[in-house]
């Protein structure tokens, strides 16, 4: 276990607070044992993600994996706060909020102006580009060439976490164009110190986690679409066949088909290849309300503690 310090990020703040925010906070606390600060604009998000936060501590203790005063030192680590503006100390800020380049760049606009200069300003996104996150951190009537333009945008950098967090053991960090090799470094140590392995992608469209899942994800619900087979063969093909952990659709409704649609669309538009087209019936879906796991309602249909009933 780290020491708290991860190349100087002592402190860290995760913006948004769902199940990646959640999850991001839960190992920054419990295995890099950094005090971190909390916001998300959602009362009713942060209670439910406390309580999951405090079942999945109960359950390291359980399980022998934390002793008791380690679990309690480590929720009394965690901080919710309800503005921004809260941030302003802080070494690091991870943003894992919904996949939207306007709302990101928005809020990346916000932090920038608020924290320190020499903060990190890291985004968890799935397939958007760092380089165009880091471009809204430039007040505008700066040159983004100039010195004071480039230093801005040179602390911005992709932290990329897998779901679930607690559990996945790779980060994905992807550097922007403008994004310094000490940034890169420092969001390096802070990943190690969470008990992660680190691969590194340039800023391309899904990265490489992303360029190749979901794709593969989307041909899964073509097959589906074609009536090629069942949603329960397609998964155990993929399960039994492959030794995949989850079959694409089980994945699908886990990762969320918002957001499986987001990314698919972030291909198309990034590449402009028409192999990227998103499946109809996975736009449909989506029209529908229908997000996976977590509105009870995907490919599958899930009861109350997400369990597939039919
Ligand atoms: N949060 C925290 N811990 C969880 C969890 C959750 N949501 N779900 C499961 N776990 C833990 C369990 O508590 C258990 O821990 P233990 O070993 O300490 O008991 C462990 O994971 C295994 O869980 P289970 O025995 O209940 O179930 P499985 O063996 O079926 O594993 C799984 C569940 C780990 C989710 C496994 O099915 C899996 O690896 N699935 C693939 C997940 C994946 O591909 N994730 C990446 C998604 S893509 C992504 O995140 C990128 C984004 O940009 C889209």
């Amino acid at each position: 276990m780290s020491s708290g310090i991860a190349h100087g990020v002592k402190t860290l703040a995760v913006l948004g607070g769902g199940q990646m925010g959640l999850g991001i906070a839960y190992v920054a606390s419990t295995r890099a044992r950094l005090p971190v600060l909390i916001f998300d604009k959602s009362k009713e998000q942060i209670e439910r993600s406390l309580a999951l936060m405090d079942r999945l501590l109960s359950k390291d203790v359980a399980k022998g994996k934390l002793e008791g005063t380690e679990a309690k030192e480590a929720r009394e680590r965690i901080t919710i706060v309800d503005r921004t503006k809260a941030f302003r100390d802080v070494d690091l800020c991870v943003e894992a909020v919904a996949e939207s380049l306007p709302l990101k760049q928005t809020l990346f606009r916000s932090l920038a102006e608020e924290l320190r200069p020499d903060a990190i300003l890291a985004s968890n996104t799935s397939s958007i580009s760092i380089t165009k996150i880091a471009a809204a951190t430039i007040p505008q009537s700066v040159s983004s060439s100039s010195a004071e333009g480039l230093s801005s945008a040179s602390r911005v950098v992709g932290i990329h976490f897998f779901n679930p967090v607690p559990v996945m053991p790779l980060v994905e960090l992807i550097s922007g164009l403008q994004t310094s090799p000490e940034t890169l470094e420092r969001a390096r140590a802070f990943a190690t110190a969470c008990g992660k392995e680190v691969t590194v992608a340039k800023d391309m469209p899904g990265f490489v986690s992303n360029a190749l899942l979901i794709p593969f994800i989307n041909e899964a619900i073509m097959c589906l679409e074609k009536g090629i087979a069942t949603k329960e063969d397609i998964d155990k093909t993929l399960r039994l066949g492959m030794g995949h952990p989850m079959g694409p659709l089980t994945l699908a409704d886990f990762i969320g088909l918002d957001t499986c649609l987001a990314i698919q669309r972030t291909l198309l538009e990034g590449t402009g290849d028409s192999k990227y087209r998103p499946s109809i019936f996975l736009e449909r879906m989506v029209d529908a309300g229908w997000l996976g796991k977590k509105t009870g309602k995907g490919f599958y249909t899930y009861d109350d503690q997400g369990k597939i009933v039919a």
